[in-house]
């Protein structure tokens, strides 16, 4: 491979990429991108007309790609089951030096070809992978002169469609630079949609859902005046068509985002991120552009299951992998970011040669594979904002005083079952000065055994290369990342890419990849307050993940970490247990200090629990709301669930277990008396026999969750107690015979749970036959609870007063009186209150004011906001005289229309209610 570098004046930004290029030799496969001896060339004319339109169906029909030409110009569109979801959009690109290459086409020739293979990764979610599409290979060329040559290769899956272009070698077109590459994205619908901004650097956000129409990002990231998203981008096109829309085998190529074309709301086109100079790919012919991919599922579990992505890469590189190892690590880590110790080597360092020790003696009693030691290396002196800026110091082969490398690579080997080295390479983004050592540095490492490593680029800036700064997710850095993959590969070590370029299938070719960040990962619970909320782990399967593997870093057992920390991590117990199965990582992390882990029985789930699987199977999803995810591994399977910020029941089918045969499964579920707030970390472990007859029930508190170890059962363990669902009866309904409107009705029920697992059963209150108020009852298997419904009703005369599932199956009832309230009120002055005239559904509106309290005494009032009569919200204020109170009642409409609002005398306000995106959540009423 050689150019002449100086026609463009890029030599210095060329040379990286071509030095690698050299290095790689004759196999250049998986470095740069791999193209078949076919669409080297340009595809040859055809001897008859080709018809200017040519489609291709996936094998079992349901998903269509079209290619048209339309007066010269190329446009593909997409249907899956019949619908569109991508109308004809446009292809091409622009180039610095030459004409566009984007219009002024003739089809030069067509051809097709299908492929039904399976192969079987290194190491993965499945342990085979079934190939099997249907290609469609155009051939275009310019009418005019230069008449330079264009191929387009489309496939269709039955899960999803992808199509890359190939600019084949040719005379009239050899070097050549990227401007723009123009794929439009014109998606048929306003899709709800989840994404994060399209920032160049760094990809650790929490998903927006939006419309398509409401992607907005700021000018601080990114493109500047243009809205537009990272991928993958994940969207709901109806209930039954789920898209996410990524790339695949992102290779010598820049990142693609997805940037709104002008004013369309809709419409989308490819936004490649560009070199320091502009120029987005610098290449020669022949080259390719990374896979377009549009994953497609008729449930959002089928995204997740989707092999896609890996299909849409290059086999396996790496001929001997037997140093391939996926597991878990432990780490000096969360203790430096929580403030227990530090990366800078003063007294408090937490890479001391007897802290790593201690580490490696918990790690090798719980079968844990490696150790990560943070701060182990000579740099990281004078905080962040030193390391992380030039002149960078850091020393990738020389360790602090306090401690020794080779002594803790030596100790870890001693121990039955050794302990791996997880070497620790930060950059800071002085990716120059790693550059210069990493040979050395790779070597240093295989001597020393060592075969695994996490690498990060921490840098909001961008990273210095030889005096000029790039783009993490540019050609420049896509090269990079790559390199040192194959770098490390020849040393036989295994990578953790933290700030990495994002994943599109490249472990395929690569399997030393094991995993990498690029993600709002677990270090943001600590990072801000907000944290990652419940639902973030709810969204990354079905985004992120989609990519690949994610080092998200669970595990934490102190999720509160008073002792040291100023916020808490967004979850209970049961929930960072359930997140091993959830988040896929060829290398897991077990995040938390070894001492949170003492003598907890629930430990035994993460000792066991392995890193990759032979079958992977989502039970059930909704994108940010809940999940279950089952994976087997050998004859076990490990169940994860977990749910949002609301209390919820889910039930777990077994069906995926093998017929008839029992199992012992190992339960861990939020304790009967786990609550998100006050008692987060209790656990209640049941074990019992199921079969795949069973369906399981998940009682899940606020940011809880579930995780299930299941294993045939064997001699003696068959006479373990065999699982008794949880089964409901009810006892004494009481409420008060008679209050006034201005106190609350207080309704209680007895529930009893006959089963031998802690239950979760919903159970609503109605007056009148209307839902007023939800409670997941969460009792105790063979226990008895009383489920109280605080309620106000403020309409006098007489109501009926419900329990039940449904207003046609209800427990009990009873009638209550509501007589005129008290005079009190006359001693409360309202201020301030005001309604909003429009609301959209699932926004919560707010109305908020003052209260002052009159009268000679004390007064202790329930303040009711009503909406058509039916209170929505209720809120207590306890005034002594003169005393005022801000009060703030939110509410949010569950569907559109036109309601009269109402608060005490105040009112009524009429407001207009618009449905949102976000449609009635019928699983929990
Ligand atoms: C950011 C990484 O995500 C984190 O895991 C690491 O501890 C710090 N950088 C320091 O390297
Ligand atoms: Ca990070």
């Amino acid at each position: 491979m050689q150019r002449d570098n100086n026609k463009h004046g890029i030599e210095s930004n060329l040379l990286p990429r071509r030095d690698f290029l050299a290095a790689a030799g004759a196999a250049t496969v998986g470095i740069s991108p791999t193209i078949t001896e076919a669409n080297r060339t340009p595809v040859a004319t055809a001897t008859t007309d080709v018809e200017s339109t040519q489609g291709i169906t996936s094998p079992n029909g349901t998903v269509r790609v079209t290619f048209e030409l339309r007066d010269g110009q190329p446009r593909y569109s997409l249907s899956f089951e019949g619908a569109t979801l991508v109308e004809p959009s446009p292809l091409g690109f622009e180039f610095r030096d030459a004409d566009s290459l984007d219009d002024g086409f003739e089809i030069a020739g067509v051809r097709r070809r299908e492929e039904n293979t399976t192969w079987e990764p290194v190491w993965g979610e499945t342990a085979e992978v079934r190939n099997r599409y249907r290609e469609l290979v155009v051939g275009l060329v310019e009418s005019a002169s230069p008449s330079r040559s264009l191929t387009l290769i489309f496939r269709a899956y039955d899960d999803g469609a992808a199509f890359r272009y190939v600019l084949p070698e040719q005379e009239n077109f050899g070097d050549f630079i990227i401007t723009d590459e123009k794929t439009g994205f014109r998606f048929a619908g306003d899709y709800t949609s989840w994404w994060t901004p399209d920032n160049w650097e760094n990809y650790e956000y929490l998903y927006e859902e939006t419309p398509l129409s409401e992607i907005s990002t700021s000018s601080s990231v990114g493109l500047s005046d243009v809205d537009a998203a990272n991928t993958p981008v994940t969207m709901k096109v109806d209930d039954e068509r789920y898209m996410c829309v990524h790339e695949a085998a992102l290779t010598d190529y820049a990142a693609m985002t997805l940037a709104r074309d002008g004013d369309h709301a809709t419409r989308f086109e490819s936004a490649l991120v560009p070199w320091p100079d502009g120029a987005k790919v610098k290449a020669e012919t022949p080259h390719a552009s990374p896979w377009r991919t549009f994953t497609l599922g008729s449930t959002p579990g089928d995204l997740v299951e989707s092999k896609l992505v890996l299909n849409l890469n290059e086999p396996n590189e790496i001929e001997d992998t037997s140093w391939i190892d996926p597991g878990k690590y432990v780490g000096i880590w969360w203790e430096i970011h929580i403030g227990k110790s530090t990366w800078a080597s003063g007294p408090d360092v937490g890479a001391t040669t007897a802290n790593a020790k201690r580490y490696i003696d918990f790690a090798s009693e719980h079968g844990i594979e490696s150790l990560l030691v943070e701060g182990w290396n000579v740099g990281w002196d004078g905080g962040f904002d030193a390391w992380s800026n030039p002149p960078y110091l850091f020393d990738f082969t020389e360790s602090i005083a306090q401690y020794d490398l080779e002594e803790v690579v030596e100790y870890g080997r001693s121990k039955d079952p050794s302990v791996g080295i997880t070497i620790h390479n930060e950059t800071g983004g002085g990716v120059g000065n790693y550059i210069e050592q990493l040979e050395e540095a790779y070597q240093y490492y295989e001597e020393l055994g060592i075969h695994s490593a996490k690498l990060g680029y921490v840098s909001e800036d961008g990273l210095l290369i030889d005096g000029t700064v790039y783009h993490h997710h540019g050609q420049r850095m896509v090269n990079h990342y790559r390199w040192v993959t194959k770098k490390a590969a020849e040393h036989e070590i295994m990578l953790d890419v933290h700030e990495p370029i994002k994943p599109t299938g490249v472990r395929r070719t690569w399997p030393n990849l094991l995993t990498r960040e690029g993600a709002s990962g677990l270090e943001y619970e600590n990072f801000r307050p907000q944290g990652n909320p419940p639902s973030h782990t709810l969204v990354l399967p079905f985004t992120r993940l989609i990519g690949g593997p994610f080092d998200y870093t669970p595990g934490i057992f102190d999720v509160t970490y008073e002792e040291y920390g100023e916020t808490r991590v967004h979850s209970t117990r049961a929930r960072q247990l359930a997140l091993y199965p959830i988040i896929f990582s060829g290398l897991q992390m077990v995040a938390d200090l070894p001492e949170k882990y003492d003598d907890l029985t629930e430990f035994e789930f993460i000792e066991n629990v392995p890193a990759t699987w032979d079958e992977t199977t989502v039970v059930q999803g909704k994108i940010g709301r809940y999940l279950t995810i089952a994976r087997r591994k050998g004859e076990e399977w490990y169940v994860g669930s977990g749910t949002d910020d609301r209390p919820r029941r889910l039930n777990v089918p077994l069906d995926f277990l093998d017929d008839g045969r029992p199992y012992v499964a190992t339960i861990y579920s939020d304790g009967e008396d786990a609550d998100f707030e006050t008692n987060p970390t209790s656990v209640a472990i049941d074990e019992v026999i199921v079969t795949s007859e069973e369906t399981l029930v998940a009682s899940m508190v606020e940011g809880g969750g579930q995780a299930i170890r299941l294993r045939p059962a064997k001699g003696e363990q068959r006479a373990i107690r065999r699982y008794e669902p949880p089964t409901y009866s009810h006892d004494t309904f009481t409420i008060q015979d008679e209050v006034t409107a201005s106190d609350p009705v207080v309704a209680t029920i007895e529930a009893t749970n006959e089963g031998n697992v802690v239950g979760g059963e919903e159970l609503h209150l109605f007056v009148d036959g209307e839902p007023v108020e939800t409670r997941l009852a969460r009792v105790p298997g063979g226990g008895e609870e009383q489920i109280d419904f605080p309620v106000t009703v403020t309409e006098v005369g007489e109501h009926e007063v419900a329990v039940g599932h449904a207003p046609g199956d209800v427990i009990a009832s009873e009638t209550v009186e509501v007589t005129p309230k008290s005079a009190e009120f006359g001693w409360l002055a309202f201020d301030g209150f005001d309604a909003p005239e429009t609301a959209t559904t699932g926004e919560p509106i707010e109305i908020a004011g003052t209260v002052t309290n009159t009268g000679g005494d004390e007064t202790i009032q329930i303040l009711k906001l009503t909406v058509d009569g039916r209170v929505v919200a209720t809120k207590k204020v306890d005034l002594e005289p003169d005393e005022g109170a801000t009060v703030t009642f939110e509410h949010a409409f569950e569907s559109g229309g036109t309601f009269e609002l109402a608060l005490e005398g105040l009112g009524p306000w009429s407001i207009t209610v618009t449905p949102g995106s976000e449609e009635f959540d019928s699983e929990l009423g």
